[in-house]
């Protein structure tokens, strides 16, 4: 046996016991005639003792030389510390060892395995094994555990069932690129993994599984950031006979579930808000409701001067910094470089101070009296104390601007509490997006997104206004799930499919299983999926998603503790009919 109890266990009450831990070396405080370690493993740390009254001299020297990290057994009895350490729940004892096994030894770790560590990113990643022997990191897989089972227990009791679908499969059209993986067997032909599986979940749909979920592995090949990798998880969903209203429903049933279980928060409200509006109000499809700072268009009150950068914009837009008054020059010049930067490249930014005694004093008083700037305060809700902030241009850009700057003001001004927590569903999204350097249209959310009904016939004429039955959720501004009501029907799929431009020879090469299936009885259905990794994150008060995935890749995509992807020698290229034109 290598263990009577962890090393997180024992307690007062328990002294006097004979027992047996084994863990990993943490720490080492030798005083000379007694030695201190720490033993460490996943359940906590215990403080073991040796000293020269009460050890044989040669176990005294034995744990002497114990370096950090080695695994050991230890057997010994538990008694009373003379010092107490209040911060850790075994501080009340130790056990002082009457027999140490050395298990296994141990390098040196490259960084020190504490909660402050003194290892950077890179190196961790590298190292991620030892990384995940830190509490942080180990914690937050196991706060990552504790919501993926309530996601179980409570779908499951809703009466989901949970099936696993193929991973080697044909392209899935999410809008990102697929990785794709050769087939030996069937030379010059490849598997792509799934984006997510969301055509099978359809057709689980057309085979009467009626409510479906799966935690699933995606795999989508686009550029990272915080929030996103090359593979994530996703709880996915998919119900039949339901209307967006019963989607809508279920999954603010089990976003409030999980706030409350896992949080112990109670969400009473639980707003909607389209995506039109979301666009107006807070320039972003996935707004931070938690803060104000809406946007006020200024437009008809800024229009009829001369100052001609307001006059030629498509879009006057300001937002009121509370309390900004108080900035300094110099800090507002900050914020004008801020909003210059290449990253969100607006041309430039005019404010306004609103004094605390009623007046207004803006970076454009040439061409706006003060009755101008009071008609200002009053659409961007600016109270006295407060910086208004505008910015000019075409529509959409001007908004993402804008946005991006409400964000980072509201995180400079601690707005963006991690333990509140303000859910969002955005509904009406249009159906199609324009890309702009093609010119051509296609799914904002996916092909099989049903649009609004009553709204196909303005496919032809006005593409672009066209809405789905599609929605997101948004926790505290981030996207943490989206869906749709699905096309049921075969003639309305195909009509999709001609609006996105695949030819019908295409769209039954890539998609004909599916509308096969609609030819069997396909269920009225829709789905959503979260992103389970940011649920996490976000659950967890945060928002990078890497520091709650075990082994994570980096921002170029690889993992750099197995070093990979990596280069495949020729043999295998043969076997796997590839030659390599670099
Ligand atoms: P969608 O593409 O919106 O929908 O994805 C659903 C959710 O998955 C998360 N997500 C990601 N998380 C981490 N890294 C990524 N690269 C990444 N990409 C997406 C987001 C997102 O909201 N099949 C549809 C769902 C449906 O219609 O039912 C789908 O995949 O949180």
């Amino acid at each position: 046996m290598y263990r009577s109890h962890s090393c997180g266990e024992l307690r007062a009450e328990n002294t006097g016991t004979n027992v047996t831990l084994s863990g990993w070396v943490s720490k080492l405080r030798d005083k000379g005639f007694v030695v201190w370690v720490d033993l460490r493993d996943r359940y906590g740390i215990t403080q073991l003792v040796f000293d020269e009254e009460r050890s044989a001299a040669d176990l005294l020297e034995k744990a002497r030389s114990l370096g950090r990290e080695t695994v050991i057994q230890v057997k010994g009895e538990v008694i009373e510390r003379a010092s107490k350490n209040p911060n850790i729940p075994t501080g009340e004892i130790e056990v002082l060892v009457k027999e140490l096994n050395v298990l296994n030894q141990a390098l040196l770790p490259p960084f020190t395995i504490e909660d402050e560590t003194d290892g950077g990113e890179e190196l961790r990643m590298q190292y991620r094994y030892l990384d995940i022997r830190r509490n942080p990191v180990k914690n937050n897989l196991i706060f990552r555990h504790k919501v993926t089972i309530a996601v179980r227990n409570y779908l499951s009791e809703q009466g989901f069932i949970e099936v696993e679908t193929p991973y080697l499969i044909k392209s899935t059209p999410e809008g990102a690129r697929d990785f794709l993986v050769p087939s030996r067997m069937n030379e010059g032909q490849f598997y792509a993994l799934p984006q997510s599986p969301q055509t099978f979940k359809q057709l689980l749909m057309v085979g009467g599984m009626d409510k479906y979920f799966q935690i699933v592995k995606c795999f989508r090949d686009e550029d990272l950031r915080a929030d996103r990798q090359p593979e994530f998880t996703q709880i996915d969903c998919e119900m039949a006979f339901v209307e967006q209203e019963d989607i809508l429903s279920t999954f603010e049933g089990l976003t409030k579930h999980l706030l409350k279980t896992i949080r112990g928060v109670d969400i009473e409200k639980f707003p909607r808000m389209t995506y039109d509006e979301a666009m107006k109000r807070y320039g972003n499809d996935k707004p931070d409701i938690r803060f104000g700072m809406e946007f006020g268009e200024l437009n008809s009150i800024t229009q009829h001067k001369e100052f001609n950068v307001f006059n030629t914009a498509e879009l006057v837009v300001g937002i009121a910094v509370p309390g900004g008054n108080s900035y300094t020059r110099k800090e507002i010049d900050k914020l004008i470089d801020w909003v210059k930067r290449p990253q969100i490249g607006a041309k430039g930014m005019v404010y306004c101070r609103c004094n605390e005694d009623g007046s207004f004093k803006s970076s454009v008083d040439k061409f706006y009296n003060q009755e101008d700037l009071a008609k200002w305060a009053a659409v961007t809700n600016a109270k006295p104390g407060d910086l208004i902030l505008v910015l000019s241009g075409e529509t959409n850009k001007t908004r993402t601007q804008l946005s991006a700057l409400r964000m980072h003001l509201a995180q400079e001004l601690g707005l963006r509490k991690p333990d509140e927590f303000a859910p969002l569903w955005v509904v009406d999204f249009p159906l199609l997006e324009l890309d702009e350097e093609t010119g051509t249209y296609h799914a904002m959310h996916h092909p099989f997104t049903s649009p609004k009904p009553g709204q196909l016939d303005l496919l032809d004429s006005r593409p672009g206004e066209v809405k789905a039955n599609a929605y997101d959720l948004v926790l505290n501004g981030n996207e943490i799930g989206g869906g749709s009501i699905r096309i049921h029907d075969k003639e309305t799929q195909a009509v999709m499919f001609k609006h996105l431009g695949f030819s019908p020879e295409e769209a039954k090469a890539q998609f004909g299983f599916l509308m096969d299936a609609f030819q069997y009885g396909a269920p009225p259905h829709g789905g959503i999926a979260f992103g389970l990794d940011r649920l996490v994150a976000i659950l967890g008060g945060q928002e990078t998603i890497r520091d709650f995935i075990a082994f994570p890749k980096n921002n170029s995509g690889r993992d750099v503790m197995i070093d990979a992807p990596a280069t495949i020698d020729n043999e295998q290229l043969k076997e796997l009919h590839l030659k390599l034109d670099l």
